[in-house]
């Protein structure tokens, strides 16, 4: 998506060769109507898959997750990283991250995800795709398949993008970077 490449290019910091920090428009700071253009890109090609709900994880998969479903005319679940009193019978998965050296647990209620259900998974990135998977054994643990896959930014120089296609899942990711070295961004279709 140009739009999106463009603010990557202006407004991103590549940090080391494999980490690029977006706190300005999409980690921390919110660029609203970049955010309603994602949602719309990913609305409209994942349109025809009979999407039932879109799911990600907090907190930065929200904004266009959100986007996308309301486009969708379908509720977003949104995975959490703690499991609040509130909750009543919740499902745990851990998970390593690479950019935090170290495991976390993602939690879901049971039975906000339905057998049945056809999942449109969206998230801020895609590294090594940990958190991914994740997400993917709870969705299927409550009977729900993915229908697709939305990303805003994939490091495609890392293995999730390769976890995604030998799955097999339409996948759609709105920039993809080949690389980081030397500071520079660069772009699969380069
Ligand atoms: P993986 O799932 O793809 O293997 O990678 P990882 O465990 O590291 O992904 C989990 C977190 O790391 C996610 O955010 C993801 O968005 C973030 N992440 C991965 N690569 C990059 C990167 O190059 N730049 C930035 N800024 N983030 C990256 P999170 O820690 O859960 O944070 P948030 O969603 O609460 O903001």
């Amino acid at each position: 998506m140009r739009s999106l490449c463009k603010k990557i290019q202006e407004k991103a910091v590549v940090l080391g060769d494999d980490l690029l920090k977006v706190d300005t428009f999409l980690n921390q700071q919110v660029d609203t109507a970049l955010m309603e253009e994602m949602g719309k890109a990913f609305a409209d090609h994942f349109r025809h898959e009979n999407i039932t709900k879109v799911v990600t994880i907090e907190s930065s998969g929200i904004p266009p997750a959100y986007a996308a479903a309301v486009r969708l005319h379908v509720p977003m679940v949104f995975i959490k990283k703690n499991t609040p009193t509130t909750m009543v019978d919740p499902l745990h998965v851990q998970v390593y991250s690479f950019t935090k050296k170290k495991h976390y647990i993602l939690c879901l209620e049971r039975g906000l995800i339905k057998p049945g259900d056809r999942i449109l998974f969206i998230d801020d990135f895609l590294a090594n795709g940990e958190a991914f998977k994740a997400a993917e054994s709870l969705i299927e643990k409550e009977g729900a398949s993915i229908a697709g896959v939305g990303i805003c930014i994939e490091k495609s120089f890392q293995a999730g993008r390769q976890y995604i296609k030998d799955k097999g899942y339409s996948f759609l990711p709105l920039a993809s970077i080949k690389s980081l070295k030397n500071g520079q961004v660069l772009w699969e279709d380069d």
